[in-house]
């Protein structure tokens, strides 16, 4: 098996998560029943408890010291008691907790319920209570099954190798070529492209509603608030794990606000938000230590794509997590596995990514970007008038003619570096993203970095260089 890694170690979203591990998937349960079904929702609960209990056996088994722990789940109402709205979302939430029975999970409504530690005036008493649910350190967990993997005699991990095409002639085809940036081929009999989305243009990259959201992490007392997974029921949500932080403290890891992929650049008030939604109900709140945001791909029918590629016989993907990547990864790691050596799986139906016919859905996919590129103007819209507008660290689009908008990084030093603003997928225009410091496009998510050089899909190339300063940025940066 060869593991193909831009970077030095895999990280792009796993590293930014905030590490829950649930089988309470982010659309709900009466949500998804309504999308694709009973039977497709008691598969994602098979499949997602498989996830979590897969977790927790591997991490004994190669003894990875990854702060695993099974937790109870509690969902919230996003209004507080006596508020209006209230009293309708509980009739809501008695019904989800009926239906999550229904599908094989052990949930309940506890009226009057309070998580210990909640001690802010805000009063959300009421929840719905499932067990079963866990919590980890993604890094250190990773890192542990990564070094057993190189320990294989069978596994070569090849890093600072970007991949950009996956190809399979035909349908007959017996083998599968993956081409690197770096001009080598490595022909297979099969390829995963675990790549968060797929390097492709269309089929599911059309699927997905790409979103940017927000997490701190604050100090609390240890100990002083009870160790659980707790979600609200705004839309989008908020949801609240805890991490281990030192001796004195633990970490209160507070997440969501989220929002279309390139449409806000308020940054610092989602992030105030979060915090202040913290000390208004937890008053033993310290300080901030940590921010950062990331991507997530939510599908449209609330089901990510886990199996063989739209059109291929030996290329498989995974995507469209929405904030239940963790789980879909290791389920996905079974099911594909299945697949590759013929074994029959009962999750294959409800995940497999050729269930929404590609060619019906081209119109909506060519609506969608015009759509976007409409909304923004962005072939015809600059961020700055003029370069002098860019702060030092910064970067913004400039549109000196309307076909041609530049992407326009300048570093720390005042050093200018031009990029064509193109997305090198479809031709979109990408946004600057100043609190990651990225390049982002909102048209399907693709990502690269202030040097233009590819973070995330579907693009496969980087963004190109239009002067010779921007042509060694990206040089230096391949070489480092
Ligand atoms: C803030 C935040 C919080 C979240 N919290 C949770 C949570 O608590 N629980 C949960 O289940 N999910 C959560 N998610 C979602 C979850 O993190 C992701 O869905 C999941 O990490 C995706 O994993 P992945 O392996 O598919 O993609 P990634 O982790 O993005 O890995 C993709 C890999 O592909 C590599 N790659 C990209 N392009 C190429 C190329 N051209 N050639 C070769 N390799 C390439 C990248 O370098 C990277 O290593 C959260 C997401 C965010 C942003
Ligand atoms: S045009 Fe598709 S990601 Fe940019």
């Amino acid at each position: 098996m060869d593991f193909l890694e831009p970077h030095i170690h895999a990280d792009i979203c796993e590293g930014r998560t905030s590490g829950h591990l649930t089988s309470g998937i982010d659309s709900g349960f009466t949500e998804l029943v309504s999308k694709r079904g009973k039977d497709a929702a008691k598969m994602a609960v098979d499949s997602h408890t498989f996830a979590i209990n897969r977790v927790g056996e591997i991490s004994k088994k190669l003894g990875i010291d990854c702060e695993y722990r099974q937790l109870p789940g509690y969902d919230i109402s996003q209004y507080e008691r006596g508020q209006e709205g209230h009293d309708e979302e509980v009739q809501e939430f008695k019904e989800e907790a009926q239906l999550m029975r229904e599908l094989g999970m052990n949930a309940e409504y506890k009226e009057g319920f309070a998580v210990r530690g909640w001690d802010g005036k805000v009063d959300q008493r009421d929840a719905v209570v499932y067990t079963g649910q866990a919590t980890f350190h993604p890094t250190k967990y990773i890192l542990g099954v990564l070094k057993w993997l190189t320990e294989q005699p069978n596994f070569q991990c090849y890093t600072r190798t970007r991949v950009i095409s996956v190809e399979e002639k035909g349908l007959l085809s017996k083998e599968v070529r993956v081409h690197t940036e770096g001009g080598q081929t490595v022909t297979c009999k099969d390829a995963v492209e675990a790549t968060c989305i797929p390097l492709q243009k269309l089929s599911v990259v059309a699927e997905l509603v790409y979103y940017r959201t927000y997490c701190l992490a604050i100090r609390v007392p240890k100990g002083s608030i009870e160790d659980c997974m707790l979600y609200d029921s705004m839309d989008p949500y908020h949801y609240v794990r805890f991490t281990a932080c030192d001796d004195k403290d633990d970490y209160l890891i507070i997440g969501g606000n989220d929002h279309l992929v390139g449409q806000e650049d308020e940054q610092n008030e989602r992030y105030k938000e979060l915090e202040d939604w913290v000390r208004a109900r937890f008053t033993q709140a310290g300080t901030v230590d940590y921010k950062w945001s990331g991507q997530i791909l939510e599908p449209v029918d609330y089901t990510a794509f886990i199996g063989k590629n739209q059109g291929n016989s030996h290329i498989y993907i995974c995507t469209g997590d929405f904030g239940n990547g963790l789980t879909h990864g290791v389920l996905a790691g079974r099911l594909i596995a299945d697949e590759i050596t013929g074994v029959s799986n009962p999750w294959s139906k409800t995940y497999n990514p050729k269930r929404i016919p590609p060619l019906s859905k081209i119109p909506d996919t060519i609506s969608h970007d015009i759509e976007i590129n409409t909304q923004y103007k962005r072939l015809l819209q600059a961020d700055v008038k003029d370069i002098e507008d860019i702060q030092p660290g910064s970067g913004g689009i400039l549109n000196p003619t309307a076909k041609k908008p530049m992407a326009v990084y300048k570093d720390e030093g005042g050093n200018v570096h031009k990029f064509s603003a193109l997305c090198p997928h479809m031709k979109g225009v990408v946004c600057w993203n100043a609190d990651e410091k990225s390049w982002d496009c909102p048209v399907h998510g693709s990502r690269f970095g202030k040097d233009g050089l590819q973070v995330m899909g579907p693009a496969s190339g980087n963004m190109a260089p239009v002067d010779e300063a921007g042509e060694n940025l990206q040089k230096g940066s391949v070489a480092a």
